[in-house]
Formats: structure tokens, C-alpha cells, sequence
């Protein structure tokens, strides 16, 4: 990929930050992030980066940004949404409070940001010859694991969408790519004792596949995973949860 304008979200830190070494040479990046000493690490560690200060889930901080965007490059190519939160979910021992905190940030990031930040920028991508958003869902929106339930059901709340909008975005030619991660080994993933894929070998799949012209992408674990949902659904949750009927 050369010469694009590309837009990341949570691109400090992780997938998004190797999917941002891979591009950074060739095209223009743009990185929205809300965390200020990642925003300083990665304004340090890759100065061509434009780093924006934004959180995800602020109608009015994604404004700001996309008029920023708006003003300096006029237009976006790609739209990266991969900013996104889970935590460990205990039904029986969280008190009530705590838990629809949780629920509510997972959904506000993994689910309601993406579609938002999406819709902002319709204006800017129709702009571009040839427009793609991505969504970052996970392989656990086929199949939940029981410690992490309400991230999994936020990803598959936007892996459900996402389809919804790539039918709805073929009028308007943008290509609507969903990905699917496997573990990769992030802070993200840091209680998983599974294999982690490094996320360079990831970002280096993800943009094989893209320029493959794949849109909906099932890497690594996620492949098998998704057989598994289709023709065998309770093995596929009794293998992740080594339990249930
Ligand atoms: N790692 C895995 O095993 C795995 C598997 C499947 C899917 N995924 C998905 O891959 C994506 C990237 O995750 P990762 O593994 O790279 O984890 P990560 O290193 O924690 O990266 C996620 C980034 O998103 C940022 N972020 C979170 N909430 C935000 C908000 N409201 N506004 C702006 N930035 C925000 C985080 O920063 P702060 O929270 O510090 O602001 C962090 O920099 C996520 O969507 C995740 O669900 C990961």
C-alpha cells in the first residue's frame, strides 16, 4: 500500500502500532488515541505519525479530530477501527456497579465507537478513489469464552453490524473489511496462556490479506474457530471453556 491516507484507532500501542510500522514509510498516517503517555511514546518512536488526542467514545473529541483530518489532508483512504477494551467478566463475585461499568465501556469501544466513527467520516472517505474502512473484531465473536462473555458479546454485536454495513456501503463502492484476530500477544491478551501470535507476523497477515482483496479476514486460530461455529457449536464453546452443554 502506498500513498494513502490512513486513519488508526489505538494506534499507540499493540496490533494497531504494528499495523502502523508496516505503513508508516509508504503512505500517511494518522493515529487517534486518548492515552497521553502512550500519545508521547509514539509522537517520540515515530515522529512522522500525526498523533491525535481522542477517545473513541467522545462524539465531540472524533469531530474535532475528523475536522483536523478534514483541514490537513482532505480526504481519508482507509479507516482503521481498532481501538478496543476487555476485561474479565465473574458474574457471581463483581458487585452490580462495577459490572454494568464494564459492560458499558466494552460496548461504548468495541461496539457503539467503531459504528460512530465510521459514520463521521463517510463525508471524508467518499473523498478518496478508493475508500475501505476495517473493523478489528476478534475470533471470539464466533465462539464466547465463558471469563470473558460481555467482550465477546461486543465483538460479536459489531462482527454482526459490520456485515450489515458492508452490504449497505457497496452503493457508495467503500470496502467494508472485517478482521478477525486470533491471541495476539499484547497487554490486551496478557492472562492468556494460549499461543500469541506476535502482533508483526499479525499486521504483516492482515495486510496480505487486505491487498488480497479479502474482506473478511479469520487469522491464524480464528479459521479453525469459525469452522467449529458453524458445523460443531458445542464443542467449539466446550473446547474454549473446557466445560458447558
Ligand atoms: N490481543 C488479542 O489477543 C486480540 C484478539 C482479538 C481481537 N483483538 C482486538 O484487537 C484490537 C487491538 O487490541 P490490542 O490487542 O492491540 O490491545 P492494546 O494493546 O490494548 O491496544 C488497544 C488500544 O486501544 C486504545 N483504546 C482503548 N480504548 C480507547 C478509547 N476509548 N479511545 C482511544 N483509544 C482507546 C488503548 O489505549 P488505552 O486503553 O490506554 O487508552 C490501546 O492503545 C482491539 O479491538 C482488540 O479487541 C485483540
Amino acid at each position: 500500500m502506498k500513498n494513502k491516507i490512513i486513519v488508526i484507532t489505538g494506534g499507540a500501542s499493540g496490533i494497531g502500532l504494528a499495523i502502523i510500522n508496516e505503513l508508516v514509510e509508504n503512505n500517511t498516517i494518522i493515529s487517534i488515541d486518548r492515552n497521553p503517555v502512550k500519545i508521547a511514546s509514539l509522537k517520540s518512536t515515530l515522529p512522522k505519525v500525526d498523533s491525535i488526542k481522542a477517545d473513541v467514545t467522545s462524539s465531540g473529541e472524533l469531530d474535532a479530530a475528523l475536522a483536523h483530518i478534514d483541514k490537513t489532508y482532505g480526504k481519508i483512504d482507509l479507516l482503521i477501527n481498532n481501538a478496543g477494551k476487555g476485561g474479565q467478566f465473574d458474574f457471581i463475585n463483581t458487585d452490580e456497579k462495577k459490572l454494568m461499568d464494564n459492560i458499558a465501556e466494552e460496548i461504548a469501544i468495541n461496539y457503539t465507537a467503531p459504528i460512530m466513527l465510521s459514520k463521521k467520516a463517510l463525508p471524508l472517505l467518499k473523498k478518496s478513489t478508493e475508500p475501505a474502512i476495517v473493523i478489528v473484531s476478534s475470533g471470539l465473536a464466533y465462539v464466547p469464552m465463558s471469563f470473558l462473555g460481555t467482550y465477546c458479546a461486543s465483538k460479536a454485536a459489531i462482527h454482526f453490524v459490520t456485515m450489515s454495513i458492508r452490504l449497505q456501503l457497496e452503493s457508495l463502492k467503500i470496502r467494508v473489511v472485517e478482521v478477525l484476530p486470533p491471541i495476539v500477544d499484547t497487554v490486551l491478551s496478557k492472562d492468556a496462556t494460549a499461543y500469541k501470535m506476535p502482533p508483526e507476523k499479525f499486521a504483516k497477515i492482515f495486510l496480505t490479506k487486505f491487498s488480497k482483496g479479502e474482506n473478511v479476514m479469520n487469522i491464524g486460530q480464528t479459521s479453525g474457530l469459525e469452522k467449529f461455529s458453524r458445523f460443531l457449536p458445542k464443542t467449539a464453546f466446550k473446547m474454549l471453556n473446557k466445560g458447558g452443554n
